[in-house]
C-alpha cells in the first residue's frame, strides 16, 4: 500500500475515535496494526500530525507492547511464550516447530497469512507451554498444533 493511502486511512480511523488527543494513542495503533499488520512509518508521521505525539513516542509505544511491530507480521500471528514458565515446559521446542512450519521468526508466509513470533508470558502460565494463534490461546500448546497451523501456509 502507497504512503498517500495509508495516511488517508490514519486520518480515518483517527476522525472515528469518540474522544480525541495522546489518549486514543494505544487504540489507534492496534488499529493500524490490524489494518497494516504493523505501523508504518507513514502512518506514525500521520499520527504526529493529526494527534500531535511525536514519532519517537508512538514508536516508544510501538517497541513496547507485542502486539505491535514495525515490519509487517502475518495476518494471523502465532505467538509463542518464552518466559519461564512456558521456557521450562518445552517453549524452544514449539519454536523449532514454527520455524520448520512457518519459517523464520518475524517473517510472514508467502501468501502473508501467518507469521510467528516468541512473547512474553500470556497469563497462561498454568498451562504451559502457551501460544495464542491469533485470538485464540492454544494452551498448553504441542508442536502438532504448531505444524497444523503453518501447514496450509507453507
Ligand atoms: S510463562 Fe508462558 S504463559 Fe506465562
Amino acid at each position: 500500500m502507497d504512503e498517500d493511502s495509508i495516511r488517508a486511512r490514519v486520518r480515518e480511523v483517527i476522525a472515528a475515535r469518540p474522544e480525541k488527543g495522546r489518549t486514543q494513542l494505544l487504540e489507534v495503533l492496534h488499529e493500524v496494526q490490524a489494518a497494516f499488520q504493523s505501523v508504518p512509518r507513514a502512518a506514525a508521521e500521520e499520527i504526529e500530525r493529526e494527534m500531535g505525539v511525536p514519532v519517537t513516542d508512538t514508536y516508544g509505544v510501538v517497541t513496547f507492547y507485542d502486539l505491535l511491530t514495525e515490519k509487517p507480521t502475518g495476518r494471523t500471528v502465532l505467538r509463542i511464550c518464552e518466559d519461564v514458565t512456558c521456557h521450562l515446559h518445552g517453549a524452544e521446542a514449539l519454536a523449532a516447530a514454527a520455524q520448520q512450519a512457518i519459517g523464520p521468526e518475524g517473517q510472514p508466509t508467502a501468501d502473508g497469512a501467518l507469521s510467528w513470533t516468541r512473547c512474553a508470558c500470556l497469563g497462561l502460565c498454568d498451562k504451559a507451554p502457551a501460544a495464542h494463534l491469533g485470538e485464540e490461546p492454544l494452551a498448553p500448546c504441542t508442536t502438532a498444533a504448531v505444524a497444523k497451523a503453518g501447514g496450509s501456509h507453507v
